[in-house]
C-alpha cells in the first residue's frame, strides 16, 4: 500500500487529501498539522472549513484510508511521498516585506522531513512557492539526508474554493514538475500513478520543475489580470455611458477570450491572487527584469483602486458622509460558498466605511463574529502570519455589529453594501428591507448580482459596478438638490427685497 503523508490541513491539504483518498482505495492517506485545534475539527463531525460536498467526501474515507493527526513526524517518516502544504505568506519585515514569500513554515517543515526520514522519499510541493523553492528545498533535504533519497516534485494545486471538490473530480489539467534525471522521472511516474486514478492520462501535464512552479504563479496572475481588466472597463463604463455587463458579455464572445473571469466586481480577494502576483513582482525585480515586475504591480493596484472607488462611491452618494450612519454589510467573505476571508475586499471597503465612522451591520452566512473581528483589527499581510495579531480599537469594536440575518443587518440602515455573491441575497425579500430602512435607501452592489430594475421600482436608489445609469441618476439628482437651493435662495433674496 502506498503510504501518503500530506504536512498542512487547511484549505489545500484537506480536500486535495480526501479526494485522493476517496479515488485511490488503495492509497493510505494521513493529514498532519501542527494545529491540535485545525485537526481535532477535521476529526469531529464539524469540518474546519465550508467547502460545497467536502463532508461526504470526507465522510466516505475517514477512519478507512484518511486519516488526520498531529503526530507529524511519525507519519512523515512513514511516508512514501510526502506533500507539502503549509502556509507561504507574503514577508511583513526584513528582505522583500510587502512582496516575497516568506519560506519559514516550508523550511522548518523541510528540516523535519529531512530529520525524521529513514527511507527514501517523493517530497511533493502542493503549496504556491517561489519559483526555484523546489531547489532549496533539494538543498536542506540532500545535505541533512543521512545517506536518503529526496525526489522533489512540484504539484501545484489548481482547485478554487467553493468549487473545490468539483475541481479536484474534475481537474483541467494536472500538473507535475520533476528533476529531468531517471530518478526524477520515476518520481513522477509514482505521483502520475496516483492521479490516475481518475483523472484522464492526457489531463496530466509533466514539465521540468521550475515551469511547474512558474505556471501556477502565471495561471493566477493571469487570472487576476482579467478581472483587472474588467474592472478598469467598469470605471470607464461608468464615466462614458456603457454598461459593463454587456461589454465583458460582447468581449467573452470571442472564442480567443473566453467568458470566464470577466465578471466585474468590486475587487478580488483570496488568498493566491495578491500573494502570487507580489510574488511574481519580487521575482521580475530581483531578476532585472523592472518593466515585467510594473507590468504586474498593475493588476494588484486596479484592484486597490477598485475597493477604493467603492467606498467613495457610497461616502459621495451619501451626501458626501456617513458619519454615524448605518451601513448593512451583506456577505464578507471572498467569495460565495466559502467561509474564508483571507485578503477578502470587504476588509477594504469595512476599514474604509469605518475610516468615515460609518457604523457597520454585517451578515456572512458561513463567516463568524470572531473571525470578522480578527480581520479588521489586523494589518495588511498579518492574516497568515497567526502571531501579528493586534486588538481591534475600542472605537472600531464600537463602530461594528455581527449579526446572523440579512434582515437584522439591514434594519434601520442608511444603505446595503453587497460584498460577496451569495446566492441566499439575489432572493432577499428587497421591499420587506426597504420598508424597513431609513430614506432616501441606497444599495451598492459589488457584485451586480441584484435585479436594478426590480429594486428601483421599489424605491432604492441602486448603485452597481460598472453601470452608468447610477453616475446618470447620481448627477440629475445633485441637479436637482442644486436647482432647488438656487430657487430657495432666489426666494430668500426676492423676500427680503
Ligand atoms: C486584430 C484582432 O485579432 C481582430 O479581431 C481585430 O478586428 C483587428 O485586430 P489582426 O491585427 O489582423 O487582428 O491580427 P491578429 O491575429 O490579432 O494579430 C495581431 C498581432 O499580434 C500580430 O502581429 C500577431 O503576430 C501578434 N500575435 C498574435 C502574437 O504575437 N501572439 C499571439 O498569440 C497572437
Ligand atoms: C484562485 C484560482 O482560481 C485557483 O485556480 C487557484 O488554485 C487559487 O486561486 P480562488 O482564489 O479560490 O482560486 O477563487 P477564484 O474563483 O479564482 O476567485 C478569486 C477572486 O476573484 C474572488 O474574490 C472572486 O470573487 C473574484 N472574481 C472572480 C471576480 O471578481 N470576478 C470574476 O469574474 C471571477
Ligand atoms: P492553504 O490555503 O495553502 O491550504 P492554510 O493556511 O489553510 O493554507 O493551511 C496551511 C496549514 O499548514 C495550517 O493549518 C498550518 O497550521 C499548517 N502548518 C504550517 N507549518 C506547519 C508545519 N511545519 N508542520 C505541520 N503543519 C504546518
Amino acid at each position: 500500500m502506498v503510504k501518503i503523508c500530506c504536512i498542512g490541513a487547511g484549505y489545500v491539504g484537506g480536500p486535495t487529501m480526501a479526494v485522493i483518498a476517496l479515488k485511490c482505495p488503495s492509497v493510505q492517506v494521513v493529514v498532519v498539522d501542527i494545529s491540535v485545534q485545525r485537526i481535532n475539527a477535521w476529526n469531529s463531525d464539524h469540518l474546519p472549513i465550508y467547502e460545497p460536498g467536502l463532508d461526504d467526501v470526507v465522510k466516505q474515507c475517514k477512519g478507512k484510508n484518511l486519516f488526520f493527526s498531529t503526530e507529524v513526524e511519525k507519519h512523515v517518516s512513514e511516508a512514501d511521498i510526502v506533500f507539502v502544504s503549509v502556509n507561504t505568506p507574503t514577508k511583513t519585515q526584513g528582505l522583500g516585506a510587502g512582496k516575497a514569500a516568506d519560506l519559514t513554515y516550508w523550511e522548518s517543515a523541510a528540516r523535519m522531513i529531512a530529520d525524521v526520514s529513514k527511507s527514501d522519499k517523493i517530497v511533493v510541493e502542493k503549496s504556491t512557492v517561489p519559483v526555484k523553492t523546489a531547489e532549496a528545498i533539494e538543498k536542506i533535504l540532500t545535505h541533512n539526508s543521512k545517506g536518503i533519497n529526496f525526489q522533489i516534485l512540484s504539484n501545484p494545486e489548481f482547485l478554487a474554493e467553493g468549487t473545490a471538490i468539483e475541481d479536484l473530480f474534475k481537474p483541467d489539467r494536472v500538473l507535475i514538475g520533476g528533476r529531468e534525471t531517471p530518478e526524477g522521472a520515476k518520481a513522477v511516474k509514482a505521483l502520475k500513478d496516483v492521479y490516475a486514478h481518475w483523472v484522464p492520462e492526457d489531463r496530466i501535464i509533466c514539465t521540468n520543475l521550475w515551469s511547474a512552479e512558474l505556471s501556477k504563479l502565471a495561471a493566477n496572475a493571469f487570472l487576476a489580470q482579467r478581472i483587472s481588466s474588467v474592472n478598469a472597463m467598469s470605471a470607464l463604463c461608468e464615466a462614458t455611458g456603457a454598461d459593463v455587463t454587456q461589454v465583458s458579455h460582447a468581449v467573452g464572445k470571442d472564442t480567443r477570450i473566453g467568458p470566464k473571469f470577466l465578471n466585474a466586481s468590486v475587487g478580488f480577494g483570496g488568498s493566491c491572487f495578491q500573494k502570487d502576483i507580489l510574488n511574481l513582482v519580487y521575482i521580475c525585480d530581483c531578476n532585472g527584469l523592472p518593466e515585467v515586475a510594473n507590468y504586474w504591480k498593475q493588476v494588484i493596484k486596479v484592484n486597490d483602486y477598485q475597493k477604493t472607488r467603492f467606498v467613495n462611491r457610497i461616502v459621495s452618494s451619501m451626501f458626501n458622509t456617513v458619519s454615524g450612519k448605518k451601513v448593512a454589510v451583506l456577505g464578507f467573505a471572498f467569495k460565495k460558498d466559502t467561509g474564508d476571508t483571507r485578503e477578502t475586499p470587504a476588509i477594504d471597503v469595512c476599514k474604509g466605511l469605518i475610516g468615515d465612522k460609518a457604523k457597520l451591520s454585517i451578515y456572512d452566512p458561513q463567516v463568524s463574529e470572531e473571525q470578522i473581528q480578527r480581520d479588521l483589527s489586523m494589518k495588511k499581510f498579518d492574516w497568515d502570519h497567526p502571531t501579528h495579531l493586534q486588538p481591534m480599537s475600542p472605537t472600531a469594536v464600537k463602530a461594528l455589529q455581527v449579526v446572523w440575518d440579512a434582515y437584522e443587518a439591514t434594519k434601520d440602515a442608511h444603505a446595503v453594501a453587497i460584498m460577496t455573491e451569495w446566492d441566499e441575497f439575489k432572493t432577499l425579500d428587497y421591499q420587506r428591507i426597504y420598508d424597513n430602512m431609513q430614506k432616501p435607501a441606497f444599495l451598492f452592489d459589488g457584485r451586480n448580482i441584484v435585479d436594478v430594475e426590480k429594486l428601483r421600482k421599489i424605491g432604492f436608489i441602486v448603485y452597481s459596478i460598472g453601470d452608468a445609469s447610477f453616475a446618470i441618476f447620481n448627477r440629475w439628482f445633485w441637479n436637482v438638490i442644486r436647482f432647488t437651493f438656487l430657487v430657495a435662495q432666489v426666494f430668500l433674496a426676492a423676500l427680503c427685497v
